[in-house]
């Protein structure tokens, strides 16, 4: 397990500009439903987002992480709760993959207003946490992070689903971070098998994109 910076500045792992569209989608949509974030590091955006509401009005909050980010994560993410006057006890979470979390979720028909997701950045990985938008209310919102050229693996699989999916439309991007919206309820599988396997079958190639740019000493992280 690495060390991470956040694990001690206690900070989100998005910028000002992204933290600012944030509280710009949420302020633009009165979202009272469930509010989950899928990867949660130390907490930060998390207390970010919690904060946005005032205490009374603030909707439950859901998080879904493996916890196995850095030493301690769970009590880190506690004392950063309690640092900014919110109650851990509050917060439901749910420290498992999220792909069982999801399952978990969608056997217990859960549903959500607003969906972060900042967790795995590998393609199959976030093909398979697009699945969650299917527990997104109609009129509800979904943001993903690190959606940029240079994070193939996260922008490749949001295009597709996209350009498959029209009755979601594009809210706007702040900086890496992207929001869409649920204009329609689902009419059959949004992300399908086909979907899954495509990402699988990319998988390797990105992979070793990756590889290469780390060898030539470039950014590009387009696992
Ligand atoms: C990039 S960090 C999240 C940053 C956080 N959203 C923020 O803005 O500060 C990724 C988080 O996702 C979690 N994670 C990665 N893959 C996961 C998976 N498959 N299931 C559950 N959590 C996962 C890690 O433990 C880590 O806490």
């Amino acid at each position: 397990m690495g060390q991470r910076r956040c694990a001690t500045t206690l900070e989100p792992e998005m910028t000002d500009l992204e933290l600012a569209g944030l509280r710009d989608w949420l302020g633009r949509f009165d979202l009272k439903g469930k509010h989950l974030e899928v990867g949660t590091a130390a907490g930060g955006t998390l207390c970010f987002l919690m904060n946005c509401y005032e205490e009374g009005r603030r909707p439950p909050f859901v998080v879904v992480d493996r916890m196995t980010y850095f030493e301690d994560q769970m009590g880190v993410v506690e004392r950063n709760l309690i640092g900014h006057d919110l109650d851990a006890r509050s917060v439901d979470f749910n420290t498992m993959s999220s792909s069982e979390a999801f399952e978990h979720a969608h056997r217990t028909a859960d549903r959500f207003d607003f969906i972060l997701i900042d967790a795995a950045h590998k393609i199959r990985h976030v093909m398979a946490d697009l699945r969650w938008l299917r527990l997104l209310n109609v009129g509800g919102i979904a943001c993903f992070h690190d959606y940029a050229p240079r994070f193939k693996g996260v922008q490749w699989p949001i295009d597709r689903f996209l350009n498959r999916n029209p009755h979601f439309s594009r809210v706007g991007q702040a900086g890496t971070l992207l929001c869409i919206r649920r204009d329609a309820p689902p009419s059959g599988r949004e992300v399908t098998m086909a979907d899954r396997i495509w990402s699988i079958l990319w998988s390797p190639v990105l992979q070793l994109r990756q590889s290469i740019c780390k060898r030539l000493n470039r950014g590009d992280l387009g696992s």
